[in-house]
């Protein structure tokens, strides 16, 4: 699992951890905005609380992610969720279900970066890549004429999203105490990667020993 402020990182961090150790990714956010697109109920319902920068109610939330993380790929190759759980409630919901993290990476970040990050992200609609103006700018001028910008991506947004994250995170965290993986998410991107895959890799080789000898 991955945790952090909103615009900490989490979503650049999985791109590089999905690529390397071939996990699933499942971001709670973009399944919501899969929801908008396809202009369902929930998606509509959902949009009035993101607006706000408010958690989306747990009927539209648990479900969702719940599916998603029962389907074969991701329990024959293992799951990143990002964004997920958020609250008491949905930490106890995976834990009702036996789901538990090998790892939560808690990305730390000061706050005045967090508002930089934000305003100045941008995506691509046809790599789905994060980019940002200033610390990850487009590769060439085709990507940069077509990058978007997230309706929920404004300073004012940012911090109600900000608020909502300090109301809920310290519940959430009591929950996976044993295995909390804090990194300074203020360091380069490269830096914080480095971190988390010394992380990662330690797990499995402990993993892979203990399948070993029994
Ligand atoms: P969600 O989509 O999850 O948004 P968020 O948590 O606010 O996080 P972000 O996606 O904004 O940021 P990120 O941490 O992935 O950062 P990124 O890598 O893009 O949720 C949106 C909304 O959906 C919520 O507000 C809520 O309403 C709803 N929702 C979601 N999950 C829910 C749940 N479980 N329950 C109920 N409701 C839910 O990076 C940001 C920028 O910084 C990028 O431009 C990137 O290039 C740059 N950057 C990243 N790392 C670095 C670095 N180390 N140095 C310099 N720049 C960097």
């Amino acid at each position: 699992m991955i945790s952090g402020a909103p615009a900490s990182g989490k979503g650049t961090q999985c791109e590089l951890i999905e690529k390397k150790y071939g996990l699933v990714h499942i971001a709670a956010g973009d399944l919501l905005r899969a929801e908008i697109a396809a202009g369902t109920e929930n998606g509509k319902r959902a949009k009035e609380y993101m607006e706000k920068g408010m958690l989306v109610p747990d009927e539209i939330v648990v479900m969702m992610v719940k599916e998603r993380l029962l389907q074969p790929d991701a329990q024959e190759n293992g799951w990143l969720l990002d964004g997920y759980p958020r609250s008491l409630s949905q930490a106890t919901a995976l834990e009702d279900l036996g789901i538990r993290p090998d790892l939560f990476i808690l990305l730390d970040v000061s706050e005045e970066v967090l508002i930089e990050r934000v305003v100045g992200r941008r995506l691509d609609p046809v790599t789905g890549k994060i980019y940002h103006l200033k610390y990850s700018p487009p590769e060439n001028e085709e990507i940069a004429g077509r990058l978007t910008q997230r309706f929920d991506d404004t300073e004012e947004k940012v911090k109600l999203r900000l608020k909502t994250h300090h109301q809920n995170v310290e519940a959430v965290l009591s929950i996976y105490k044993d295995v909390i993986f804090k990194v300074n998410g203020d360091a380069p991107i490269e830096d914080v990667f480095a971190e988390i895959d010394k992380a990662l890799s330690s797990i499995l080789e402990k993993k892979s020993r203990t399948a070993s000898s029994s």
